[in-house]
């Protein structure tokens, strides 16, 4: 989950590292650090705890002499807490070498018992310090910096993107990675190495995805990828789709601002160029019907808000595509012994397309023999390279760590493939089909509608509640995993309780936790499409109101049975029952950021969290 860059060319690098880091800090924001091969040969490093401000305000106070190759690190602790110490990068070969690293060295106990008995000391707690003296062991060896990668790479366990660059190498910066992201920027007489495209993407959108087990070698000259073994690779280019200023807040307050903004066209963007007469036809899946014969169930693994985005596509991909669809948190669904083949499609939802839980989740269902499915929103990463199609969502970068605008993406994204499906195995009419489609081109201007006439009236609410002390969140049906997704937004920034939960579960225990005051919103089904389970959930609201329930209802235009029953009600627009979430969560993106704001708190970074999770 950390932050890497790296930097070989003719320009200083400082900057460019910098710079790199302040669009990779959603990653990790621990700590930071930089360390430059400077004019005159040196090796320059200087990391401190903290955010990036801290690292940087320090630079300037105490300049460090530039050079033009570099790596830089941004972190979220996993081996030994956020001190200077610990901070990247880690020097070894009497302060000749420099490494930074993503992930977990599962192995590091061991390897430092090793390297201590050989006498060799060490200044941090860390994993990778452990790999960092490793490698300098492995120079004194070779004299060549590739070479030692490939002898500590290969007895290296667990996951790991590591970069190293050393004195005696100027103009080279080396990268190996297992399990963990690494991408290439390919510039001009340049060339740079990030955790993501977003580390280079302001002076190269041209890059390149590498593989597992794969050691890249840049200079300013040129790119060298091998295998562990030294064989070299075929790696794959891609443009970059967004520029620079896409990743950049854009004069918004924050960037979830900006991206609970851009949730229409994410919707839009997604669903862009994959609609042909009527029906949905997916590119990235043309000729591989054969992944979808003699299927007989899915299961969709994913983690956090990405994994109710897969219980929201449930409904529509059983409704269409008449399959049984379980979906599963990745990282419980790793370790249960699931029973599957290749009659099962696992489709994996993941915005960062790193989030180890996933990807080993991924890995563990096609050893087992299953077909993987990899709906993705960042180009280039890790779970879908190691998948057998990909979906990609259009959503843009999204860099506030808590998902929105990916999240209705995803939802997108999912109800393409139920269309698509449900056209190849015939079990939806082109009729059905097309009423669909219209439905689903017409949830950006919903959602843009629900951003009108909503944001003021939610902004004005969630600062009286802003010292509530919990907030539960009722729905049913697709609307039970908006209810989770309401929670976990208002958990993840604003740090207050709050849970989610199925409003039938209600009387079976949640319901002795309503209290005077207490406040709970409930996503309401329409009174048109779901009369049913819309008579139901009134009758919840009516049962925590006679209890002291503070009810703010999401419900539809018109519904006026709320209105005797609710303190607050946001309107969405009316929409068929499938595609109500994808409106009724909007409000909740919008609350959870104004309780957060109101706190003062920092809606973008919140504590203890990092964007993309990539250790298990
Ligand atoms: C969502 O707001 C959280 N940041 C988190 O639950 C996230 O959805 C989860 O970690 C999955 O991330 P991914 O989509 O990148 O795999």
């Amino acid at each position: 989950m950390c932050g890497i860059v790296g930097y070989v060319g003719p320009r200083p690098s400082q900057d460019i590292l910098l710079s790199g880091l302040a669009r990779l800090e959603y990653r990790g924001y621990d700590s930071a650090g930089i360390a430059v091969i400077d004019g005159d040969g040196q090796l320059g490093l200087r990391k401190r705890a903290g955010k990036l401000k801290v690292l940087r305000d320090d630079l300037v106070d105490h300049p460090l002499a530039d050079g033009t190759t570099g790596i830089g690190h941004t972190r979220w602790a996993t081996h030994g807490g956020p001190t200077d110490a610990n901070a990247h990068p880690h020097l070894a070969d009497e302060d000749r070498l420099a490494v930074i690293h993503n992930g977990i060295i599962e192995n590091f106990a061991e390897l430092k018992a090793e390297l201590v008995a050989e006498g060799f000391t060490f200044r941090s707690e860390t994993d990778t310090e452990v790999a960092a003296v490793l490698l300098g062991r492995e120079y004194r060896a070779t004299g060549d910096l590739v070479t030692a990668f490939r002898a500590v790479a290969s007895r290296l366990e667990g996951a790991f993107t590591l970069l190293a660059m050393h004195r005696d190498e100027p103009g080279l910066v080396v990268g190996a990675r297992r399990n963990s992201p690494l991408v290439i920027g390919l510039g001009e007489g340049e060339n740079f190495l990030g955790s993501d495209v977003a580390a280079f993407v302001e002076h190269t959108r041209s890059a390149l995805a590498i593989g597992q087990d794969e050691i890249v070698a840049i200079t300013p000259a040129g790119v060298t990828v091998t295998d562990f073994h030294g064989e070299p690779v075929e790696v794959e280019p891609f443009e970059v789709v967004w520029d620079a200023a896409a990743a950049e807040k854009g004069g918004w307050s924050s960037f979830m601002a900006k991206e609970v903004s851009e949730e229409p066209e994410a919707v839009a963007n997604t669903v862009r160029g994959r609609i042909r007469d009527g029906e949905v036809v997916i590119p990235e899946l043309d000729g591989l019907d054969s992944l979808f014969a003699g299927i007989t169930r899915v299961i969709v693994i994913a983690c956090g808000t990405a994994a109710y985005a897969g219980m929201v596509g449930k409904y529509a991909l059983e409704q269409w595509a008449r399959i049984p669809v379980d979906v599963e948190l990745a990282h419980e669904f790793r370790y249960r012994d699931p029973v599957i083949g290749p009659d099962t499609l696992v489709v994996s939802i993941s915005q960062s397309g790193e989030t180890m839980d996933t990807l080993m989740a991924v890995k563990y269902a096609r050893e087992q023999g299953a077909r993987t499915l990899s709906i993705c929103n960042t180009q280039g990463a890790t779970i879908p390279r190691e998948s057998d199609a990909i979906v990609y969502t259009h959503a843009g970068p999204e860099v506030a760590v808590a998902s929105t605008k990916a999240f209705v993406a995803q939802i997108t994204a999912l109800y393409l493939l139920g269309l698509h499906i449900g056209r190849i195995r015939g079990t939806l009419s082109p009729a059905d089909s097309a009423r669909s489609v219209a439905e689903l081109e017409a949830v950006p201007g919903k959602i843009s509608w629900v951003l009108e006439k909503e944001q003021a009236h939610i902004a004005q609410f969630s600062h009286w509640m802003a010292d509530t002390q919990s907030v539960l969140f009722l729905g049913r049906h697709v609307g039970y995993p908006i209810a989770l997704e309401g929670a976990l937004k208002l958990k993840e920034i604003s740090y207050i309780h709050a849970e989610g939960f199925a409003a039938g579960e209600l009387k079976h225990g949640p319901i002795a936790l309503i209290e005077p005051g207490q406040p709970v919103f409930v996503i309401v089904p329409s009174p048109r499409e779901s009369a049913e389970l819309h008579k139901k959930v009134v009758s919840n609201i009516q049962e925590i109101r006679a209890r002291g329930a503070r009810v703010i209802a999401v419900a539809e235009e018109g519904d006026a049975a709320v209105l005797p029953f609710a303190d607050e009600v946001l309107r969405i627009p009316l929409a068929g029952p499938l595609f109500e979430p994808l409106l009724a969560v909007v409000p909740l993106h919008i609350f959870a950021m104004g309780l957060a704001t109101a706190k003062g708190l920092d809606v973008d970074q919140p504590r203890n969290l990092a964007k993309s999770v990539t250790v298990e």
